[in-house]
């Protein structure tokens, strides 16, 4: 086989990537090591910053999220049961962001790509990289039960943190930057109507938790938990409670019903640099990780791969190089933004174990800035529904 880009990996990275090449007329093959069925139904990121929801609307895959998504106007804070809004329209120029489940986005680029006559290649088992700092890389899988090997001029490693291409870079040519969290998320999905029109996302001293929806009838919701702990130590009965307690707030109630789904997620944040290599560019997760407290990873890997494709097409349309030569340097300046933003909110927000009384002195002092400066109000408002690409 043979083709211009080979991708490796079918999450939000890769499938925008190869729907943004093949509207340039630049040919692609994806290559997903888990079924289409895993790949559309893992529930992950909901939220979509202004650039990524005009995005998908202005390259013709915004139509169902359009008609299914929610545009918010402002999310909510709350520290110690005070609810503090943060008014998009007022403090972000109007502004806005589009809640939609991350895996209706992917079912959305997966029709579409299909549509088009895209090649996607699901359950591609031990996909490599190889000779990708020369003219002439490619990817080795096997598929069906056959070996196989793509041929390709450029491989872009949009395979996530646990993917194999960020390894194709020697580590002598590479740096890693990073920091776990001594804590994690335990997400559930809930068959109950949202008990809220906008996120809320709640310290307290028991715990961060973060209201969040889907639909209608479906909502989102995390618990800050410990790292190590375990699902089964969490029957439905407890989260509510906890839950309950937590996003706790005068004059409010929490609706319950039946918990779809519940897993425990840790945190981290990391950064691999350059994000290139030779012919190798690494786009989204697979280059960088951040706390999802900030809502950032999937815009983040939206964002590098509209400045790749971008340069893809300078490159194999125009014989222009230079874009390519800027990828890493380009998207490495968003990312430590984000970096902040979300390592910000993340430290606003959780309750940061181990007894340190100065910090969570300064952690106080930081929420009331919140609720008493506008300028900090502001801030939060432009970092979350995101800063334009240029
Ligand atoms: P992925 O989605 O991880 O996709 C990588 C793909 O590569 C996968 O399909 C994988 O199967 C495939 N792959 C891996 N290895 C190989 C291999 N060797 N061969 C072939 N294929 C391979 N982000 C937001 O923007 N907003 C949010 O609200 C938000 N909330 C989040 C909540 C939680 C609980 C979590 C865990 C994450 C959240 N994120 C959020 C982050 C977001 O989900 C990720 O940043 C996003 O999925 C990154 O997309 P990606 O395409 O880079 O990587
Ligand atoms: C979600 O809806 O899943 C979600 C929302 C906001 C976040 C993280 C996750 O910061």
């Amino acid at each position: 086989m043979e083709t211009q880009v080979g991708i490796v990996g079918a999450g939000p990275a890769g499938l925008v990537l190869s729907h943004l090449l093949a509207l340039q007329g630049i040919d692609n093959v994806v290559l997903e090591q888990k079924t289409r069925d895993r790949v559309e139904s893992r529930v992950r990121a909901g939220v979509l910053e202004q650039g990524s929801a005009d995005l998908l609307i202005d390259t013709g895959v915004g139509g169902r999220m359009v008609a299914e998504g929610a545009v918010h106007e402002g999310v909510n804070l709350q520290f110690d049961g005070e609810r503090h809004r943060i008014d998009f329209t007022a403090l972000a120029d109007g502004r806005t962001i589009t809640v939609y489940g991350q895996q209706e986005v992917v079912k959305d680029l997966i029709a579409a790509r299909l549509a088009a006559g895209g090649t996607i290649l699901f359950e591609a088992e031990d996909v490599a990289p190889h000779d990708v700092i020369g003219p002439a890389p490619s990817l080795t899988f096997r598929h069906c039960g056959s070996e196989r090997e793509l041929a390709c001029s450029v491989v872009a490693g949009c395979d996530g943190f646990h993917g194999v291409c960020r390894d194709a870079i020697p580590r002598r040519a590479r740096r890693e930057f990073g920091r776990e969290y001594p804590f994690g998320w335990l997400g559930i999905l809930a068959a109950v109507a949202p008990s809220t029109d906008e996120l809320i996302y709640a310290f307290s001293e028991r715990g961060f938790a973060l209201h969040s929806l889907r639909s209608p009838e479906i909502s989102r919701l995390y618990l800050q938990v410990d790292p190590a702990d375990h699902v089964s130590n969490w029957p439905d009965e407890r989260i509510w409670d906890e839950l309950r307690l937590r996003l706790a707030s005068p004059g409010w109630t929490l609706h319950e019903g039946p918990v779809l789904e519940k897993a425990i997620t840790g945190m981290r944040s990391f950064v691999c640099e350059p994000m290139q290599y030779g012919n190798l560019f690494l786009a989204g997760d697979a280059a960088h990780i951040v706390p999802p407290t900030g809502a950032k990873g999937m815009n983040l890997a939206i964002a590098d791969v509209t400045v790749l494709a971008r340069a893809l097409a300078a490159h194999f349309n125009d014989g222009d190089r230079a874009g390519l030569e800027r990828y890493s340097e380009r998207c490495l300046g968003r990312v430590w933004r984000v970096q902040d933003f979300s390592n910000t909110m993340t430290e606003l927000l959780h309750v940061l174990p181990g007894d340190d009384p100065f910090s969570s002195r300064v952690q106080r002092a930081k929420q009331r800035y919140v609720e008493s400066s506008v300028a900090m109000r502001r801030t939060i408002a432009e970092n979350y529904v995101g800063l334009p690409l240029d």
